[in-house]
């Protein structure tokens, strides 16, 4: 099949690494694509965000599947118009985005569901701000209600940061502080059917140690030998099928990707947000370990027969992907630095550019590339992580160097 993928960050270089790798794909598009993309699909310029052009470009390369990567198009509605041609898409539509687009939305669905989530209220003016921070008390939680590309975010001790970020978002979901390990879920589904990858766990502060300002993801790690036993099961009977059935009641039935981040308290898993794409750096790592061909499993998503699909074959061992992020990242990435020490295999970019005028890579955004690595296990992926980061030189860079490490020194626990 032809597949056309949509996006250009370090999600895409991983979903176009596992598609080039399905024998089924004779031809692998991306647009706009990134310099890693470059080096196994043919690149064409697109305005991700222009449905009708989106749409234009998959009629005119003969498209197949159409795999959307980032959020902004799948609210935008590039699904539907992609689908609208008549080419299977996988992304959910604009309407049923919104379980990330908007944060109030989700907390409503997940409400009618029944899902076990944060207690939350969405809040536009100082006194419904100041009511609800003061029955939660701290930490407050504060949240954007729109996207934010995962610094919509606030967790904070300090009640005037926390009335801050309000002020500064204008409409804010303002919820109960969950206490406990995080787990990124990724479901492929068709609306219907609903299959789980391998969990995941990503780091979001900047800093060694979860300290400084949340980012959209430093690093992640996969399989998580600490999850509590039928975790998985548990959240797809309490959390997945639930709201899959509450979006089909609402006739805006869920497809794609449904990426549940959940906090693991003592009570139990208890959903963050829900994310309608691929999480990023955390796809890095579950593809790295999955061996069934990804576009056939998108495919059948993508034209609702995932129920036919064979089961997911993983591969044994674990994998680590370490983010390099540039200069001032998260609140002032530089851009344009000179990069080398990027060629090696496992090296996935995410804001690269070339550079005209003699083809050198620059840092092009604030997450600037991944370090992945497979290993027999934790321990041995991550060194042959950090071992690929340490041979990157791009100036004024920095990166988490605590990746996997307190689940390979047994630090992470959930008591129940
Ligand atoms: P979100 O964009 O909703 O994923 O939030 C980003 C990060 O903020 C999450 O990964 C958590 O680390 C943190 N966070 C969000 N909501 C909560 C909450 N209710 N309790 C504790 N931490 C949270
Ligand atoms: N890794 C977090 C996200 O993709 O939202």
């Amino acid at each position: 099949m032809r597949v056309l993928l949509l996006g250009g960050g370090g999600r895409e270089h991983a979903l176009a690494l596992g598609l080039s790798s399905d024998p089924s794909v004779e031809a692998l598009i991306a647009a706009p694509g990134n310099p890693g993309i470059a080096g196994i699909a043919e690149i064409r310029s697109v305005d991700p965000l222009d449905p009708a052009a989106v749409a234009a470009l998959a009629v005119e390369t003969a498209a197949d599947l159409v795999v959307i990567g980032p959020e902004a198009p799948l609210v935008a509605g590039v699904a539907d118009a992609v689908r609208a041609k008549g080419i299977a898409v996988f992304g959910p539509s604009g309407e049923a985005a919104r379980l990330e687009g908007s944060k109030a939305f989700a907390k409503d669905v997940m409400t009618a569901a029944g899902v076990p989530t944060a207690r939350a209220y969405a809040c536009t003016d100082a006194r419904s701000v100041a009511e609800a921070l003061a029955e939660f008390g701290p930490p407050y939680v504060v949240k954007n209600d729109g996207l934010a590309a995962g610094k919509g975010v606030v967790v904070t001790d300090d009640r005037e940061k926390a009335e801050q970020h309000a002020r500064e978002c204008g409409r804010v979901v303002i919820e109960e502080y969950l206490a406990g390990p995080e787990v990124s879920l990724f479901v492929v589904t068709d609306g219907d059917t609903a299959v789980p990858l391998l969990p995941a766990q990503d780091f979001k502060r900047v800093g060694d140690g979860d300290t400084g300002p949340n980012t959209g993801g430093m690093g992640a790690y996969a399989p998580l030998p600490w999850t509590p036993p039928g975790l998985v099961d548990e959240v797809m009977r309490d959390v997945v099928h639930p709201t899959l059935a509450e979006m089909r009641r609402r006739g805006v039935p869920f497809s794609g990707l449904l990426y549940v981040g959940l906090a693991i308290t003592t009570a139990g898993p208890r959903v963050i947000e829900f994310n309608a794409r691929f999480g990023d750096p955390e796809t890095q790592v579950v593809l790295a370990l999955l061996e069934s061909p990804l576009a056939g499993l998108l495919h059948a998503a993508a034209t609702g027969t995932l129920a036919a699909h064979p089961p997911l074959r993983w591969r044994d061992g674990a994998a680590v992907t370490v983010v390099v992020a540039a200069e001032g990242y998260p609140a002032k990435p530089r851009a344009g630095d000179v990069i080398t020490g990027a060629e090696r295999p496992g090296v996935i970019h995410a804001g690269t550019a070339r550079r005209a005028a003699d083809g050198a890579l620059l840092s092009a955004g604030g997450r600037v590339l991944c370090g992945t690595a497979t290993g027999p296990d934790l321990a041995a992926a991550r060194d042959a992580a950090y071992d690929l980061v340490r041979g990157i030189d791009l100036p004024g860079s920095h990166h988490r160097t605590d990746i996997a490490a307190d689940a390979i020194e047994g630090r992470i626990a959930v008591a129940r």
